[in-house]
């Protein structure tokens, strides 16, 4: 018997079958299920994936034990603090931190290529008032397809580039004309003199000929919420992307369907449900309500901004945004009852047993909420900020998913539990 084996006993009848363990660069190692049906008759049933690799990768490394992240091994305080948005882009999708040349063309790059097709404004002209961003903007990356349908079959590195480059240097006006259109809002053209962050929050502040002042601090504190949702290895977004990578679809249909399921509140959509749950809450003195109610198996009611599947001790995203956010409040002013609320319900989920014992600490979204209030962008648009971060994430993961050889189509089997076979009546 190979030593890097698990062995799996039947008991039913004594059989046993052995399987590889593949060794991790770092982190958990993983067996090697993918002969089990063949060999066993029988599948493996992982609801929700909780203990299933489903693809190998040297993107992201997560230990939610002791609440490490690492972009293709750079430490996330490191890129928070140290590095730009850009330069994190630049690194998930070519595997290296840009040199300065390299960097100033990624810039310039992004800068020509923000500007979207005259046809996406018709579409999305068609578009309800007061429609979700989220959906508009899902949308619009989708109908980019229509207009950039050679991106369907990529073979050279170059090609690559390219259809990576368009999406990064787009989403922010997309996200921007997402939002202008849903309020009946002018729309602002890019402005090229802007650097990325810069120009999405002038996009979203502006009105035409009217000048208009952004901090350095504001544009900072939005570049790192950008950082740190850069990736985040094999969530349920970038699952629903390589999912969709899997079947060879437009690479801006993965990044569309990865909107979507970044909508959810369980995911991406938690830092808006953080503020409408805080507003709810409204003054100090109810908190311990909604902490009993949090605590009551027989009521839905959750905490947002509490909890991580793989963060079990802290989010290091979220101590990194806790800073900020309290930098932030000094140097803008901000204070009030929304703060004081979460500031309560921090300290007291901090020190409960119910909350402690089960790994519930604040995760990124109870903290990246606050801050983009400050940073006066409105609660319909923070999943959408999410998604300008984490584009480049996508499209990395996509790229190493299309690099594969012979890439399997994502299609998990079931536990069938159906009625057997009826007589037709
Ligand atoms: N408030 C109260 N109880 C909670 C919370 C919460 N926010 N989160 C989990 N629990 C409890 C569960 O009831 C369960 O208790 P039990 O063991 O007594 O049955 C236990 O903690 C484990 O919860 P699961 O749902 O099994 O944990 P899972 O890893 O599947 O869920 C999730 C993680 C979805 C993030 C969950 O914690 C949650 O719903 N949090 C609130 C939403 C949120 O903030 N989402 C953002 C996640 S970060 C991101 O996507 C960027």
């Amino acid at each position: 018997m190979s030593k890097n084996t698990v062995t799996v006993i039947d008991n039913r009848n004594g059989n046993s079958y052995e399987f590889n363990i593949l060794d991790a660069s770092i982190g958990p190692s993983v067996v090697d299920i993918s002969t089990f049906y063949k060999n066993t008759g029988m599948f493996t049933y992982d609801e929700g994936y909780t203990s299933t690799a489903s693809c190998k990768s040297d993107i992201t490394y997560i230990d939610g034990e002791t609440g490490k992240l690492m972009y293709r091994g750079y430490d996330i305080s490191y890129m928070a603090n140290k590095k730009t948005f850009l330069d994190t882009a630049f690194l998930l999708l070519n595997g290296d931190l840009p040199t300065q040349e390299e960097l100033d063309n990624f810039t310039l790059e992004m800068k020509k290529r923000s500007f979207v097709h005259e046809a996406v404004k018709k579409l999305f002209d068609a578009f309800p008032d007061r429609a979700h961003p989220m959906a508009i903007l899902s949308a619009g990356v989708s109908a980019l397809a229509t207009l950039y349908f050679k991106h369907l079959d990529i073979n050279t590195s170059e090609e690559f580039r390219e259809m990576s480059n368009r999406i990064v240097a787009k989403i922010p006006t997309l996200a921007a004309f997402s939002y202008r259109y849903s309020k009946g809002l002018p729309i602002i053209y890019p402005d090229l003199n802007r650097g990325f962050t810069e120009n999405f929050l002038y996009m979203m502040r502006a009105y035409p000929h009217q000048h208009i002042e952004l901090r350095d601090v504001e544009i900072k504190a939005l570049d790192t919420i950008f950082t740190l949702h850069a990736d985040h290895e094999q969530n349920a977004s970038t699952t629903a992307v390589r999912n969709l990578a899997s079947t060879m679809a437009h690479p801006y249909a993965a990044i569309s369907a990865g909107i979507g399921a970044l909508w959810g509140k369980s995911h991406g959509g938690a830092n808006e449900s953080v503020i409408r749950q805080l507003e709810m809450i409204g003054s100090v003195d109810k908190v311990d309500e909604y902490i009993a109610r949090a605590k009551d198996k027989n009521d839905p009611f959750r905490l947002m901004g509490f909890g991580h599947r793989v963060y079990k001790n802290f989010d290091p995203r979220a101590t990194i945004l806790k800073d900020i956010r309290d930098d932030l409040m000094g140097e803008l002013n901000i204070s009030g009852k929304l703060i004081e609320v979460a500031n309560k319900i921090e300290h007291i989920a901090l020190n409960d047993e119910y909350f402690v014992s089960r790994g519930l600490y604040p995760n990124i979204d109870f903290y990246s909420g606050l801050i983009l209030q400050a940073l006066k962008i409105p609660k319909e648009m923070f999943a959408v900020i999410f998604v300008i971060g984490r584009t480049p994430g996508w499209i990395a993961q996509w790229n190493e998913l299309q690099q594969q050889k012979n890439i399997k189509i994502a299609r998990p089997r079931q536990l069938y539990n159906g009625p057997t076979e009826r007589t037709p009546k």
